[in-house]
Parts: structure tokens; C-alpha cells; sequence
């Protein structure tokens, strides 16, 4: 599974890069709001383009058809590595067929149902975007969503992704794995949960202090 980083943080995108741990960025419009500060979207966006060698989810804010489309065409052209993101409404879809005609990749996000996601694949979505833990959150199982996306898709033999999003914790990404996601997009602190493990701190540590107990030298 690939494993892309939901965040516009810079800091963290170039340490998990430099780590060769990630193969991508998705970003939205309130983690985008939060990364800005004084820079414009556009300085971030090429920022994360630059440092990340693979697909930079970068999502539209218009909700009509046009201002789709212009947002969209502009988001694209700013760096190769831009997948533009479009809502899971009538008129995303629309703007992911014409984005796809254009030869624009496209993230469709905000997808609560599996019949959503058919609509998106037969629309050309390169990806599709549903929300694990925002479904949790209302006491669905937001897991049972990707794996059936992921036999619908296979069932018909769509190409779209099954980027599996909104992924709150390593079991989350465990499961994501399990059912066959493509993609998981997860938080920094998911990602540094996901290295963590407290046998592995012990088990370091005890082999440390074995060898200098020793005496010895490498
Ligand atoms: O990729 C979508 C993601 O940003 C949503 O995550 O945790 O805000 O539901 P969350």
C-alpha cells in the first residue's frame, strides 16, 4: 500500500521524505489553512511539490461546476505532481470527467458510500478518498467501506485507487492494508506511531548496555 502523508506541514513532509518513507501528499483546504501562515497556497503547494517525488493531493474550493474547472486548471498547471482534488457532489464529478479528458489527475474525496465511489470510478477518478474515522465517528465502520469499494472496483475492473483517508490510528492503517487499499493517507503522528513499537526501544536498549559492558568496539 502506498502510504501518502495528510498534511500541508512543510517540517514534516521534508522529514518523512528525507526518510523515504512516504510515496505522496494529499492536502485539503483546512490543513492547507493551517500550514500557510504568512505564505500563499500556491508557495506551499510548489514547496511540497519540490520535496516530495510523487503524487500532492491539492483540493478546489469552488462548489459550482466553472469555478471547479478554473481552480482546477490552475492547481494542475502549477507543478506536474499536482492530483487535483474534487468533492463527491454532481458537479465534482462532472469536473473529475472534464479533468480527466484534459489529462489532469483526480482525487475525489468526501466519499461515505460504496455507490458514491462506482459513480466516482465511472467518472475517471484517478483516486477515491473515503473517510475511515469521520464514519467511525458516527458509528459506522468506515473500514467495511474500503473493502467494499475494493470489490466493487474489482468486481468491474476499474483502474481508480482506493486511497483510504481520514485514517486516525496504526490499526486503521493495519486494516487499510488487509482489505487491499492502494493508498493510505495518514497524519504525522500516525506515521511516527506506525515506526513505534515499545519492544523495539527495549530490545535496543538492553543490547546498548550489554555491549558496553563489555568493553568492546566496532
Ligand atoms: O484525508 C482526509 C483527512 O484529512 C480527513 O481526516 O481526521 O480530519 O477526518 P480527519
Amino acid at each position: 500500500m502506498k502510504i501518502f502523508l495528510d498534511t500541508a506541514d512543510t517540517e514534516e513532509i521534508r522529514r518523512a521524505a528525507s526518510a523515504g518513507l512516504i510515496d505522496g501528499i494529499t492536502t485539503n483546504p483546512s490543513l492547507l489553512a493551517t500550514a500557510v501562515a504568512n505564505r500563499s497556497s500556491t508557495e506551499v503547494l510548489l514547496e511540497i511539490c519540490r520535496t516530495v517525488d510523487g503524487p500532492v493531493s491539492a483540493e478546489v474550493v469552488a462548489t459550482d461546476l466553472d469555478g471547479m474547472l478554473t481552480e482546477g486548471r490552475r492547481l494542475a498547471a502549477l507543478h506536474d505532481n499536482i492530483v487535483v482534488k474534487v468533492p463527491l457532489t454532481e458537479d465534482g464529478l462532472r469536473a473529475c470527467r472534464t479533468f480527466r479528458a484534459e489529462g489532469i489527475r483526480v482525487n475525489v474525496t468526501l466519499c461515505f458510500s460504496a455507490v458514491q465511489a462506482a459513480l466516482a470510478a465511472k467518472a475517471g477518478a484517478t483516486y477515491i478518498s473515503p473517510f475511515v474515522g469521520r464514519l467511525d465517528d458516527v458509528g459506522h465502520d468506515g473500514m467495511e467501506l474500503v473493502a467494499e469499494i475494493r470489490e466493487i472496483y474489482d468486481i468491474y475492473g476499474f483502474d481508480t485507487e482506493v486511497l483510504a483517508a481520514s485514517l486516525r490510528h496504526p490499526q486503521h492503517v493495519l486494516q487499510a492494508m488487509l482489505v487491499g487499499a492502494d493508498c493510505g493517507t495518514l497524519p504525522p503522528k500516525v506515521l511516527h506511531q506506525l515506526l513505534k513499537h515499545p519492544l523495539t526501544d527495549k530490545g535496543l536498549d538492553a543490547f546498548l548496555a550489554d555491549w558496553k559492558a563489555s568493553g568492546g568496539e566496532i
